[in-house]
């Protein structure tokens, strides 16, 4: 009698739960329904377009693009003895931990150099040189009152604007964006050397667009808006539907490349990557206070995403998060070398038969909970979807060289990692797991002065 009550109570804990922990707009169907008539002609073109760019920036082999990645960790694992890079000008100690750090950051001219960031990313975003090669477009207006025709100095005027452009900021600023903020393509946003914090309004929407960079800006308290006319391009404006409330939402674009965030508190994803999204990498990015974190592939019924390739490098997940470090459906997600600090539910998780490669990361398991008498086992790093093992079974998600702590433990399924353009040797010498803490020790915004190495 006792037991079937507790599990009774269990059951209607779920049921109280559940709707409220997997509430991610973009995975209803309702919502799909309702956002489907929206697309004008303008948009229809521009969506025809990005498929076909979507398409050639999938590598056939992703394999040498996560082996070539792992390899270049060895490299600066193996260096750290020498010291070399790890020096500043000026007496100042700048210590780059990792090799996308260390392309740029200790240079102390990298204010007069700042476009030199564009030839640092690695992994599935490589290709990405966001605004390089345009001039360099100085936000000096954090107000967003115009979403038709925005003041020139504002970013809402920088990011749409045609060309290649290297949007930068005055001064340090809080922007609260009065409704979503669509870039366009072959832009960075470069926060570098201000406090530029995008808060308590709109986030960013990344559709249809390739080549952006997003680095050193802090993303928070992100919520949803109405919608309405808001411009999209120089020469283009259109009706917007209810923005979901996502920190950025990657939305069928190509080559995207965010570092050094840091974000937290958003109505619904912190990132989201959908819709045939591909050639994405984020690293060097700082996320806390969070529920649902990334969804990368939002339908079970869009295998368009089965190119999708998403790379997670130097990440640290922290404090309050409790799930999808990423969620994941169809694509190929390499994660690497991130800290993951804090999950209630689990880390990463997926439905529809992504291929997922656990590589060299550090997962510190949560302390069990309970829900009435039942305790509920979270140090389970994986969580495979609306699949039993039977059909898992046969998905591709290894754990290579990761660090397990407070009892994590990550369930491998599919076959082993063969085939890779690196040496067994290679890896051995990274001894990854365990340098986590070093290579992700300067996640988030850095505090960088103009004159002084980052
Ligand atoms: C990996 O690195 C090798 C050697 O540097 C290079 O030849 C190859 O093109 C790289 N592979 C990819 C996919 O970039
Ligand atoms: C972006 O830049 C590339 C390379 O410079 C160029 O070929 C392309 O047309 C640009 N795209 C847009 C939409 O401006
Ligand atoms: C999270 O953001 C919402 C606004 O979207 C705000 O009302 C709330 O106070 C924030 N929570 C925390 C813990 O900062």
């Amino acid at each position: 009698m006792g037991r079937s009550l507790d599990i009774l109570l269990f059951i209607v804990c779920l049921a109280i739960i559940t709707p409220t922990l997997n509430a991610n707009k973009l995975e209803s169907s309702e919502y799909w329904k309702e956002q489907r008539p929206e697309f004008d002609s303008y948009w229809q073109e521009k969506a025809e377009i990005a498929k076909q760019d979507n398409h050639a920036a999938y590598f056939p082999d992703p394999y040498a693009v996560s082996g070539n990645f792992t390899a270049s960790i060895s490299e600066i694992i193996t260096l750290k003895s020498s010291r070399r890079n790890l020096k500043g000008g000026k007496g100042e100690k700048c210590l780059a931990t990792n090799p996308v750090d260390r392309c740029w950051r200790c240079d102390p001219n990298w204010a007069k150099n700042r476009q030199k960031l564009a030839d640092c990313v690695q992994g599935f975003g490589r290709n990405t040189r966001g605004g390089k090669g345009g001039p360099i477009y100085v936000v000096t207006d954090p107000s967003d009152n115009e979403l038709l025709d925005p003041k020139p100095g504002t970013l809402r005027h920088a990011v749409t604007r045609n060309g290649p452009l290297w949007i930068i900021f005055a001064r340090s600023m809080l922007i609260t964006l009065q409704q979503e903020l669509i870039m366009t393509s072959n832009k960075t946003i470069d926060g570098r050397g201000v406090d530029v914090y995008i808060a308590n309004g709109a986030g960013f929407t990344i559709q249809f667009v390739k080549n952006i960079i997003i680095h050193g800006i802090k993303i928070y308290n992100i919520q949803v808006r109405q919608g309405g006319m808001i411009i999209d391009s120089e020469s283009h404006f259109g009706l917007r539907t209810r923005s979901d409330g996502d920190g950025i939402s990657i939305f069928g674009s190509n080559n995207i490349w965010i570092d050094h965030v840091s974000m937290r508190n958003c109505t619904d994803g912190l990132i989201d990557a959908i819709m045939g999204s591909t050639a994405i990498t984020i690293s060097n990015s700082h996320f806390t206070d969070h529920n649902e974190v990334m969804l990368f592939g939002a339908s079970d019924s869009y295998p368009e995403d089965k190119i999708m390739q998403i790379t997670l490098a130097f990440n640290h997940f922290g404090k309050r998060l409790v799930q999808r470090m990423p969620r994941a459906r169809f694509g190929f997600i390499h994660c690497v070398n991130n800290d993951y600090t804090h999950w209630e539910m689990y880390a990463i998780g997926g439905s529809m038969n992504p291929t997922i490669i656990s590589e060299g990361n550090r997962f510190i398991g949560p302390e069990n909970k309970f829900i009435g008498k039942d305790q509920i086992n979270a140090k389970q790093i994986t969580k495979r979807e609306y699949a039993d093992a039977k059909h898992w079974s046969s998905w591709q998600w290894r754990s290579i060289n990761d660090e397990f702590l407070n009892g994590a433990f990550f369930v491998n399924s599919g076959p082993e990692l063969k085939n890779r353009p690196f040496s067994r040797k290679d890896m051995i010498k990274a001894k990854p797991g365990s340098y986590v803490g070093r290579l992700t020790r300067y996640s988030g915004i850095l505090v960088c002065r103009v004159g002084q190495p980052c």
